[in-house]
């Protein structure tokens, strides 16, 4: 059997595994719930609650902890609460059960199906388990505030990921105030509170909604993602282009320079170099190439086991990065890919693939090109390059602003990322003799931007 053929057997199991899990979960929920084992109707279940006498918060607790994992909705348990033990007792009750719920759900499929869901990992879950990695605790928070997100489900997959127990638990202690307290106040109202108890709940329910949906829309746009997109990220597929520049192949009737032309942008970790190379790009209308993200690719492919010598890379008009076809955009930027790719780049076999690569992709049509070694070895007769560099102790800010890190773990590893970048044998980090050297410390974003495509339109870029 080839390793595809071998790769997707084992996918085409472990969906299967997966499958029956949650058959086998559906299957006790309805012989617990339409058997009578447990009956959920509002009343029943307030009488049996009741009969415990003092013991009926925790019976409440378990019992909705139960119905929860069996796909009782969560509302029907926040109403009982307040219906039970009035809005002050009730509904941190509710609190308390979705969270423990959630914490139980997790565990139950973390130990039954996560080797089914690592299995599947290359393909649909290893993107998604790389953004709750990155996301945790807020990833938790943000799905419990989206509306209709089905509780148990959610809880399920959540044990399929590598997110930790507390982590489920807090953020779903948090993330279920707003509607845990608009339901639990609806059910203060029917167990006698005040009609004003109903209305406060059910207004409160739907501006959870509003805002939720709100919070949705808001975060895909600043995390630039569109549904179908992320759908697609998700399962490991190209994004949908015909002949995107990203995979090289612009078109060069459409060539926004008289002649073609390539910006070479070059510096060490953390000056800035991507988000000005892509800002730069979509300013002059040329197509970006993130060099750094091929040797990551390599890094990663050989972490698989995999030769880093002959990766496959491609990009999309998106900027997704795709290794072999699955997009890899989020597995490549983890600290692991990070370190072993500067160590894979050391490597002259590797360099030499890629370096071929990129003068490919370059051989037509306006690029923003940005790495180590454009200026030197990949197009030393680019028509501009530039070499951007900060203070190191900037660079570590910055990173550790976008990561959340710790800024002296941060500048510890750059430290020893520019050092081995600089001082290896093939192609060292260093300026070209004709490049623009350009000192961002201090400098905002715009003004490098700015100051580059000036540059650019110098030397030939249409204004
Ligand atoms: O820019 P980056 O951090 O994504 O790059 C990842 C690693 O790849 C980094 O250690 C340097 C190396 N690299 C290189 O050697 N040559 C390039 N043209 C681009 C990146």
């Amino acid at each position: 059997m080839t390793d595809q053929a071998h790769a997707r057997a084992v996918r085409r199991q472990a969906m299967v595994r997966l499958g029956l899990f949650f058959v086998v979960i559906f299957a006790v929920a309805i012989a617990v719930i339409v058997g009578g084992i447990i009956d959920v109707k509002p009343k029943a279940l307030q009488e049996e609650i009741r009969s415990t006498g003092p013991l009926a918060p925790l019976v409440y607790v378990v019992f909705s902890g139960i119905l929860g994992a069996l796909f009782v909705p969560g509302p029907v348990m926040a109403i009982a609460g307040g219906l039970l033990f009035g809005p002050w007792v009730g509904i941190p009750l509710g609190l308390l059960s979705a969270a423990l719920t959630a914490v139980v759900c997790r565990e139950i499929s973390a130990r039954l199906g996560r080797n089914a869901a690592e299995d599947l990992a290359g393909a649909t879950l290893g993107q998604l388990t790389a953004w709750l990695d990155r996301y945790g605790l807020v990833a938790v928070i943000a799905f419990r505030l989206l509306p209709a997100m089905p509780d148990a489900p959610l809880n399920y997959a959540a044990g399929l990921t590598r997110l930790k127990a507390w982590q489920i638990g807090v953020g779903t202690l948090i993330g279920s105030i707003p509607r845990t307290l608009g339901w639990g106040l609806v059910g203060a109202s029917a167990g006698g509170g005040s009609n004003w108890l109903a209305v406060a709940g059910g207004a409160l329910i739907v501006a959870a909604d509003a805002g939720g949906a709100l919070i949705a829309i808001l975060a895909a746009r600043y995390l630039g993602i569109s549904p179908r997109a992320l759908i697609r990220r998700m399962r490991g597929q190209p994004a949908e282009h015909a002949a995107s520049p990203w995979r090289g192949q612009p078109d060069p009737g459409a060539s926004p320079t008289i002649a073609p032309m390539r910006i070479a942008i070059d510096g060490p970790a953390g000056a800035g170099k991507s988000t000005v190379a892509r800002l730069v790009a979509a300013n002059l209308g040329f197509t970006y190439l993130d060099t750094g993200a091929m040797y990551r690719c390599a890094a990663l492919a050989s972490l698989r086991g995999l030769p880093p010598g002959d990766v496959d890379v491609d990009f999309d008009a998106e900027g997704a990065v795709y290794l072999g076809g699955e997009d890899v955009s989020l597995l490549i930027r983890t600290p692991e890919v990070s370190s072993l790719a500067s160590q894979v780049a050391a490597e002259p076999d590797v360099r030499a693939g890629l370096v071929a690569r990129q003068r490919e992709l370059m051989s037509q049509g306006d690029w923003v090109a940005e790495g180590r070694d454009i200026g030197t070895v990949v197009a030393p007769d680019a028509e501009l390059k530039i070499f951007l560099d900060a203070d190191p102790l900037e660079r570590a800010q910055r990173r550790a602003d976008q990561l959340g890190a710790d800024v002296q773990e941060i500048l510890a590893q750059q430290q020893e990322r520019d050092e081995r970048d600089r001082t290896r044998q093939t192609s060292p980090l260093m300026a070209a003799d004709d490049a623009v050297r350009l000192d961002t410390t201090g400098m905002s974003i715009d003004q490098v931007v700015a100051k580059i495509a000036e540059l650019a339109k110098s030397r030939g870029a249409a204004a």
